[in-house]
């Protein structure tokens, strides 16, 4: 179990935004203050653009964007100038407008065909980046994750074979009812981070959000429930559209 849970329920969606940005410029300057750098592994998908827009305007001068290194959960098998790139999406809503260095970016080689080899070279560029000891896996400090209807997140879906993976850190994920692969984070990344922070807004996710969290539908079913990570803290940041589901606690 993750040392900590939090739900926090915010009434709008851009209150959730203004949370999520909040959340990530303070763990951003404490760990430059404590560790002298600040990894983050973004989510894809469209809700967090906002929360991208809102750093690049509102933290734009006032975070330590030199010792900040960003990473991709995951990633679609496309190019990176392709509409569907969740690098494309960072990069227009925030990449692109703060002052960071290219060399902190660590985008997902996503554009070569065979989506083994991607996954195996960014694996091997968390390896370098991190340096691990031998059987330990990278500690980010925070990864963003969204939650899809489907209780899928990052690109861990329902039955698909990243579900499994224990040991290696990025993998290839065949998912079948889009026809293509995913390049993904694995759980043991997930769960080594000292902060996972979901972010969820819309009525479309509340019975999503409501099986991970309160009902025993199966984690196969719905993949977000395999998130705990075990020395850190897991967030969940929803915006009462997708709470809408929830019990009263
Ligand atoms: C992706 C994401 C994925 C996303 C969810 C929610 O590549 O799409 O990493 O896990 O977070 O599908 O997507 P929305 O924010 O678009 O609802």
């Amino acid at each position: 179990m993750s040392s900590s849970v939090e739900i926090r329920t915010l009434t709008t969606p851009q209150e959730l935004f203004e949370a999520g940005a909040e959340l990530v410029a303070h763990a951003a300057k404490e760990a430059a203050e404590e560790r002298g750098r600040f990894t983050i592994a973004l989510s894809g998908g469209s809700t967090p653009r906002s929360l991208y827009n809102l750093l690049a305007t509102n933290a734009r001068t006032s975070l330590p964007w030199d010792r900040m290194f960003f990473f991709f959960g995951d990633e679609r098998h496309v190019p990176p100038t392709d509409k569907d790139s969740n690098f494309r999406m960072a990069n227009e809503a925030m990449l692109s407008k703060v002052p960071i260095p290219q060399a902190n970016i660590f985008r997902v080689p996503a554009e070569n065909p065979d989506a083994a080899a991607a996954a195996e070279a960014y694996e091997q560029s968390l390896l370098k980046f991190f340096s691990p000891e031998p059987g330990q896996v990278p500690v980010f400090d925070v990864i963003l994750l969204g939650l899809g209807p489907d209780g899928h997140t990052a690109s861990l879906f329902p039955g698909t074979a990243a579900l499994q993976e224990k040991s290696r850190l990025v993998v290839a994920n065949w998912v079948e009812k889009f026809n293509t692969h995913r390049i993904t984070f694995t759980l043991p990344v997930l769960n080594a981070a000292r902060c996972v922070a979901f972010l969820v807004s819309g009525t479309d996710k509340a019975p999503a959000l409501e099986a991970v969290l309160q009902s025993n539908a199966s984690a196969e079913q719905y993949p977000a429930k395999l998130v705990h990570p075990a020395n850190g803290k897991l967030i969940w940041l929803v915006d009462r559209a997708a709470a809408s589901g929830l019990a009263a606690a």
